[in-house]
């Protein structure tokens, strides 16, 4: 499918918001891909598709996800907010007809965050906290500042404050995203 093709698709299946948040996720995803040397291209698919399943029901992005080899664990089904990332991946896969395993990764990835993140994983996973819509939140421009320089260290402070944000919410933090952050801690 052509880009356009699949924005035209995606601005039809969110919302309003979501959609001009994406755009906000693609221009940041461009910036890092090329400050970093990673895939820019790839970078502005995963980062266009990322939310693509944020309207689906909860049995809906289940299903999809088991049946496009996204299976989500037992913690992701017990917390919803989470599971359009599988979903996504899965979307992104049957609906918009992309193949490629390191974007498919990248959404799949972005919420809990996983084990051993790619340069392109931590793009698309930094790009979504950091994008210039985003409302001012603590830690905000500090993200911002890091992604400049040390995309690791952006990475881990991203899934900190995503943490922080779960837990204060009545959450518990997932385990991935828990040892995302110690491993990254040891890399950077
Ligand atoms: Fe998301
Ligand atoms: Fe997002």
């Amino acid at each position: 499918m052509e880009i356009n093709e699949m924005k035209r698709l995606l601005q039809s299946s969110i919302s309003e918001s979501r959609y001009l948040h994406t755009l906000g996720v693609i221009e940041s995803a461009k910036e890092l891909a090329i400050l970093h040397g990673a895939d820019d291209q790839k970078a502005c698919i995963a980062a266009l598709l990322h939310d693509a399943a944020k309207r689906m029901d909860v049995h809906e992005m289940i299903e999809i996800s088991n049946e496009e080899g996204f299976p989500p664990d037992e913690f992701e089904i017990s917390a919803p907010a989470v599971l359009h990332a599988p979903a996504g991946a899965a979307a992104a896969k049957r609906l918009y007809g992309i193949s490629d395993p390191d974007i498919l990764h990248a959404i799949r990835s972005h919420t809990i965050g996983c084990q051993r993140p790619t340069k392109l994983d931590a793009i698309v996973f930094v790009a979504d906290f950091i994008e210039p819509g985003r409302k001012p939140f603590n830690g905000l421009e500090e993200a911002r500042k890091l992604a400049e320089t040390n995309l690791l260290a952006a990475l881990k402070k991203c899934a900190e404050l995503s943490m922080g944000y779960v837990v204060s919410c009545g959450g518990k933090a997932h385990p991935t995203t828990v040892k995302m952050i110690n491993d990254t801690e040891e890399l950077i």
